[in-house]
């Protein structure tokens, strides 16, 4: 395992060379898997996309007393964007350590005339530009397994602090829920290729990450399990890809082994999403301690 800058700097080579890659999965750029909800059209991804936005949204509870509310890891912005658009009157600041993004991004957000809603902020999120208690809500949406270690210590600690006694913070992500070593050489497998893919150091270890907010000064911590709810998106990671892989193909165009990487890590996650007593994909959220 590298040093912490070395695992950022593979961040940034991954998100500029597969960054337009997630076009092929959601048009609008959400770069997480979507939730399902009765009634849905399960074959339908964009909508079960942002309603996991949504979903976020909702857990955060947000009144008209909030003003500072921060999305750690924004990617492309997609959550910012539909934020925007709920909460008109609101301000919204995303954060990502990646330059690219913060430009596409913000081409992205003027041209959706929202650019006014959502500021953008280039920065690591275990070392944020903000003062001690001082956000109302933060959310991670498939973004803190990017931070070091199986319980995510630096990337909890850092929200933590910039959290407001009181206030509340939502985090969606994969968990895994038993370590690595104790897989069978299939999973083992499947898992070892996807943080290669995906550029994860780890995912975050459930026990562990719920620790650590405790630790850190977190209280009536929720989790809940929504991996039946993302079930139906994920299925259609494989056919995304196989089409987007085809496509490059029949055009002509060589794929470079970081984005043959994620490719074939988007197929593993199917496997590893199956084995249930491993792996679950979970929504938390919890208040910092008065
Ligand atoms: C899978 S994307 C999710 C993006 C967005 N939340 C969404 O759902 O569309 C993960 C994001 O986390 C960001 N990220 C990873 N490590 C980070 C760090 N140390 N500080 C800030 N952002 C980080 C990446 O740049 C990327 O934008």
């Amino acid at each position: 395992m590298g040093t912490k800058k070395e695992l950022q700097q593979e961040v940034v080579n991954y998100y500029q060379d597969t960054g337009l890659d997630y076009r092929e999965w959601s048009p609008s750029f959400n770069m997480h898997f979507g939730y399902y909800k009765f009634l849905m059209n399960p074959f339908h991804r964009e909508p079960m996309l942002e309603e996991m936005n949504h979903l976020v949204f909702k857990h955060l509870h947000i009144s008209e007393k909030e003003n500072v509310i921060l999305d750690l890891g924004c990617g492309l912005a997609a959550p910012c964007r539909t934020f925007a658009k709920k909460y008109p009157d609101k301000k919204i600041t995303g954060i990502t350590i990646v330059p690219w993004q913060i430009e596409q991004a913000n081409l992205l957000n003027i041209a959706a005339d929202l650019q006014n809603n959502i500021q953008l902020i280039l920065g690591d999120y275990t070392d944020l530009p903000f003062e001690d208690n001082s956000a109302d809500r933060v959310y991670a949406l498939e973004s803190c397994c990017h931070s070091e270690g199986r319980d995510k210590a630096a990337f909890i600690k850092e929200m933590m602090r910039v959290l407001k006694p009181g206030q509340r913070f939502v985090i969606v992500d994969g968990f895994i829920k038993k370590e690595p070593q104790e897989f069978g050489p299939l999973v083992r497998y499947c898992y070892n290729q996807i943080i290669k893919g995906w550029a994860l150091p780890s995912f975050p270890h459930l026990y562990l990450f719920k620790k650590k907010l405790l630790e850190e000064g977190a209280e009536e911590i929720q989790i809940k399990d929504l991996s039946y709810r993302v079930a139906p998106s994920v299925l259609h990671a494989p056919f995304v890809v196989l089409y987007f892989f085809l496509k490059k193909l029949l055009q002509g165009e060589k794929l470079n082994s970081v984005r043959l990487g994620h490719l074939k890590a988007c197929w593993l996650g199917l496997i590893l999403g199956m084995h249930r007593r491993k792996f679950s994909y979970c929504l938390v959220t919890g208040i910092k301690k008065k």
